[in-house]
């Protein structure tokens, strides 16, 4: 075996021309290197990095210039950089997003504009779930400041009911089961709720609801990316998440915002799902775009993620949401409940096998 051409000491070294992005001092000192190995050919070299960071633009800019500093190494062969990337939130608390106890796969449904139709595709998806799969699921409405799942379902805050040591019971209506935040807050509660607090109470109510098994929980969530969709993901351990859009630019533009937010935290973006997509006219059978037409299918091109179905702007659709009965249970035979259970056989087949971060 030929003997190394370098030491570890002076690939260290070399790394200590390196500065971490954003600081004075350098990665070496930093203490995110992980492990140095030299291949027995004495000139590859792998470098491992520990970092935590929500910025991937961070790794890459090190990497860049680790490369360059090691290649400056006489004798050097193949340089591998290898980077593990963690959440600063999990680094820093030691504790990261959780499974649910008995919970299989959890969604969250996500839209960064507001109205798009999230709560009208988590129910209709979660229903569709439960009758696709027989399973057992929940629908959890994450929502404090607008809940409409309960509206949704026709149920009230007085079915939910909590335990003595605090755990709270789902309330069960059309075969799912369903929580929603609303149903713990008084009437006037939410103008008081702000920023920490918000945090703290969505934490408590995703680890306290007594769920039993679940096959399925989809959660749906409030629109945008601020405190509560973060403190989602850094609480639970999504399996993914669905954005909502309609076609408008308007909405695309935030549908992105929410990718890009999933993304950033490790969560995979199963797809998106156009609502809204076109209108079909019962009186001469056309087809008509009235939010513009493609933009779903672009923009999920566009973040390299699947177009899971495009649901038509529809009266019954929205009806049913008024009256507590969601379109895929009131109409199961009609177009828009078959779209929705082809958008829940593809959520369904993205979950059931592994995905890559
Ligand atoms: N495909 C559709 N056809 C007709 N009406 C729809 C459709 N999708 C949603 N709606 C209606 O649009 C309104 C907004 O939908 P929904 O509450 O599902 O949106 P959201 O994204 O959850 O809103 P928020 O951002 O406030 O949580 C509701 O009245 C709903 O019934
Ligand atoms: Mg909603």
């Amino acid at each position: 075996m030929p003997s190394p051409a370098f030491s570890e000491a002076q690939i260290r070294e070399q790394l200590r021309a390196v500065r971490y992005p954003g600081f004075s001092r350098d990665i070496v000192s930093f203490g995110i290197i992980s492990a140095i190995e030299i291949a027995p050919n004495g000139r590859d070299v792998t470098v491992r990095f520990k970092i935590a960071t929500n910025q991937p633009q961070i790794a890459q800019q090190i990497k860049d210039q680790a490369g360059v500093a090691l290649q400056a190494l006489p004798g050097v062969g193949d340089v591998r950089l290898e980077f593990d990337i963690q959440n600063p939130v999990t680094a820093q608390t030691g504790v990261g997003p959780q499974t649910l106890p008995g919970v299989r796969h959890i969604i969250a449904v996500a839209s960064g504009k507001g109205g798009v139709g999230k709560s009208t595709v988590a129910a209709n998806l979660a229903i569709a779930l439960q009758a696709e799969t027989g399973g057992s699921v929940g629908l959890c409405d994450c929502d404090l400041y607008g809940p409409s799942i309960a509206l949704m379902f026709g149920v009230d805050r007085e079915g939910a009911s909590a335990t003595e040591d605090e755990q709270i019971i789902p309330v069960e209506a059309h075969g799912l089961k369903l929580m929603s935040m609303g149903f713990l807050l008084s009437e006037d509660a939410p103008a008081i709720l702000r920023g920490p607090m918000v945090t703290r109470l969505t934490q408590q109510f995703l680890r306290r609801v007594v769920w039993g098994d679940l096959d399925y929980l989809v959660l749906d969530l409030p629109p945008g990316t601020g405190d509560i969709q973060l403190t989602v993901v850094q609480t639970v351990a999504l399996d993914g998440a669905v954005i909502v859009t309609t076609p408008q630019e308007v909405a695309l533009i935030d549908a992105r915002k929410a990718s890009s937010m999933f993304s950033k935290t490790n969560v995979p973006v199963l797809g998106i799902v156009e609502n809204m997509s076109y209108f079909l006219c019962p009186g001469d059978g056309q087809r008509y775009d009235i939010f513009g037409a493609g933009g779903g299918e672009r923009e999920a091109k566009r973040l390299g993620v699947a177009l899971l179905g495009q649901v038509p702007i529809d009266i019954a659709t929205r009806e049913g949401g008024d009256r507590g009965r969601p379109i895929v249970l009131g109409e199961p035979a009609g177009a828009v409940a078959q779209e929705f259970r082809a958008i829940a056989a593809r959520v369904r087949s993205a979950v059931e096998r592994p995905v890559a971060v």
